[in-house]
């Protein structure tokens, strides 16, 4: 990929190929590498380069400009997305580019110094609707927040039925053919990117294809892996599918029960907990020994629950590694509006059962009453104290009481 590629007439890739590249953002493995895609617009009223790529791989990047135009011919410079491996190559661009205006999101104002080092850049903020017109060809702009960072926008070159996306619609995913008509298959990098990268932000997205929609899209021009220009519409319908929330089994929403347990103290009080929270009819509860559980299964588990129930007992003073695996592959899910709390036995001090309790708090649960403790084995009395900790619980998700913040 030692070239620009024309992508439409006037519309070149400039992007840069990362092969050799394993593990992307500590998170996401990549086996094929990864791309970081750039893009060059000629049009009557001068160049337009939307967004740029990471700082070691500049010199690529600016021989491809170099051989489409020359530095003062170019006017704007569109940055859907400020995380470095995209805006790498942005101080020196303008640098060189003296012509030129940055165009970015309101959002991205206040990051733009942080991450370019510089004050002396010129800029724009535009949002949805907001077109820019250069004589033969027309962007409009689209505000797409949080598709991954609070400053990420889109934008659509309407004479040509492009969308630029962003991170949106991207795989990490190197093939030197760079269309998704022409490189091998690459659906796998295309879920796990989405599952990795977009997956915490379902509502944000499921409002973004919302915009999408109102514009006719034949070419998709995103910031990593392959261009796709054969069937757009197949991608945005796999990220609809994946970003549809359903918290709903049999049209009962579900309560997930995940416990651990040494002496089986805790898996009594998850069961009981269990029978009080299958005691209402409009819920349907699960239960889980998280020791069995691998992280995947924890995911889709989590994602259709409505509320989320841990139980965990006190081992030297913390809750036992199983259970901080499921709140740490949290990170990777969207938990607005999910119920949760914690329970456990202990033997003196019980302070794991409080830990996941803030934790619940921290990650943005909604955590409406104190977590359930029993000291060692629990009496019949306190299992039926477990029962009616779960029929509370229910009745909180079902909305018959209002939460206070605890
Ligand atoms: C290795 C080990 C360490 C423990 N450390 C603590 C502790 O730090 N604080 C505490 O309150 N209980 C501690 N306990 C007691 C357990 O929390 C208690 O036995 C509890 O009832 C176990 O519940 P389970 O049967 O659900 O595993 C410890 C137990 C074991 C086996
Ligand atoms: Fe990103
Ligand atoms: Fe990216």
């Amino acid at each position: 990929m030692n070239d620009a590629i024309l992508v439409k007439k006037d519309l070149y890739y400039i992007g840069v190929s990362d092969s050799d590249i394993r593990v992307f953002d500590i998170i996401m493995k990549t086996a094929n590498g990864t791309t970081y895609n750039s893009y060059l617009l000629k049009t009557s009223h001068g160049v337009v380069i939307f967004d740029t790529v990471k700082e070691e791989f500049s010199n690529s990047f600016f021989e491809k400009i170099e051989s489409l135009c020359s530095y003062d011919e170019i006017k704007y410079i569109i940055m859907h997305h400020l995380e470095p491996d995209h805006s790498g190559a942005l101080p020196e661009l303008a640098k060189k580019a003296k012509n030129a205006k940055v165009i970015i999101s309101p959002m991205a104002q206040p990051m733009l110094k942080s991450i370019a080092k510089t004050e002396d850049m010129e800029f724009e903020t535009v949002w949805t609707n907001k077109k820019l017109s250069l004589g033969n060809k027309t962007i409009t702009f689209l505000s797409t927040p949080n598709l991954h960072w609070p400053e990420t926008m889109s934008s659509y070159l309407e004479e040509d039925k492009v969308l630029f996306s962003g991170d949106v619609f991207g795989s990490h995913y190197y093939d030197a053919r760079v269309f998704d008509d022409l490189v091998g298959d690459f659906d796998y990098a295309f879920k796990y990117y989405y599952d990795h990268i977009m997956r915490p932000f379902k509502s944000d997205m499921i409002k973004a294809l919302n915009l999408y929609k109102n514009y006719e899209i034949d070419t998709i021009c995103n910031l990593h892996g392959p261009i796709i220009r054969n069937n757009p519409k197949k991608y945005i319908e796999l990220y609809e599918k994946w970003s549809t929330k359903n918290e709903k089994l049999h049209g009962k929403k579900v309560v997930s029960i995940f416990y651990v347990t040494s002496y089986k103290n805790t898996k009594e009080m998850a069961y009981s907990i269990y029978d009080g929270v299958e005691s209402d009819e409009n819920l349907i509860a699960n239960i889980y020994d998280l020791t069995a559980l691998d992280e995947q299964n924890m995911l889709e588990i989590l994602e259709e629950s409505s509320g989320v129930m841990i139980g965990t007992p006190t081992i030297n003073a913390d809750a036992p590694k199983p259970v901080w695996e499921l709140l740490s592959c949290m990170m990777l899910l969207e938990k607005k509006g999910k119920f949760g709390v914690s329970f456990g036995s202990y033997g003196w001090s019980g302070e794991a059962v409080d830990m996941i309790s803030s934790r619940l708090k921290d990650l943005k649960f909604r955590v409406p009453m104190q977590p359930k403790k029993i000291k060692l084995i629990p009496t019949k009395e306190e299992l039926f104290e477990c029962y009616e900790f779960g029929v509370e619980f229910g009745e909180f998700i079902n909305g018959k009481f209002t939460e206070i913040t605890l």
